[in-house]
């Protein structure tokens, strides 16, 4: 456990209690991308949350070790690009570690911020990033959401107990 936490706490959760708790829930899945000097780079997260309206603020957590963690750390700006369900390859290809994280292959254009947007996502907000608070070995990064893209027709890619899921027929109400 990180020293910065539960040192008075008492009995904390076990890693293996929170991991079982934590499969119960459900999320969506975000790519986060940004231009560091010349590269472009990006990182598959589920821990993209909308924190506010009014100032407009989410967030999204990174491990100290990714690498997008020290590039987010530079270039301050970044968009959030929230998958739909025909996504999944994106969402695996964002999660594997590269030497040089080009986007060859992938089609993008570049918000205002001059982020990479991915084509075809469910909607996408560009952001600069605000603040900061260390987790452990993970940071939590606030951004301040100055254009919020109001995708199309779509519905999300999910993802729970380690796998990805798609809404139920039923529940399709994107865009109503
Ligand atoms: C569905 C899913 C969600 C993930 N969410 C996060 C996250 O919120 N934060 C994080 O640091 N890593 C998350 N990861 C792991 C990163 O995507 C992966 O470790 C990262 O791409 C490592 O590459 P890098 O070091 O080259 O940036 C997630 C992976 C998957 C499959």
């Amino acid at each position: 456990m990180s020293r910065a936490y539960g040192g008075d706490a008492g009995a904390v959760a076990s890693a293996d209690q929170l991991k079982a708790a934590m499969r119960r829930w459900a999320t969506g899945v975000a790519v986060v991308t940004m231009r560091s000097e010349s590269e472009l780079r990006g990182v598959t997260v589920n821990s993209f949350a909308f924190v506010l309206l009014d100032p407009p603020l989410i967030l999204v957590c990174l491990n100290r070790w990714v690498r997008t963690h020290h590039a987010l750390l530079a270039t301050r700006r970044f968009c959030v690009n929230l998958l739909s369900e025909d996504q999944r390859a994106l969402s695996d290809r964002f999660t594997e570690r590269r030497l040089v994280d080009d986007f060859s292959g992938i089609n993008h254009q570049f918000s205002a911020g001059v982020a990479p947007i991915l084509d075809a996502g469910l909607t996408w907000l560009d952001c600069k990033l605000v603040d900061t608070h260390a987790a452990g070995d993970y940071t939590i990064f606030i951004g301040l959401v100055l254009q919020a893209h109001i995708g199309g027709e779509g519905t999300p890619l999910l993802h729970q107990a380690g796998n990805y899921h798609t809404l139920a027929d039923g529940d399709r109400t994107a865009g109503k």
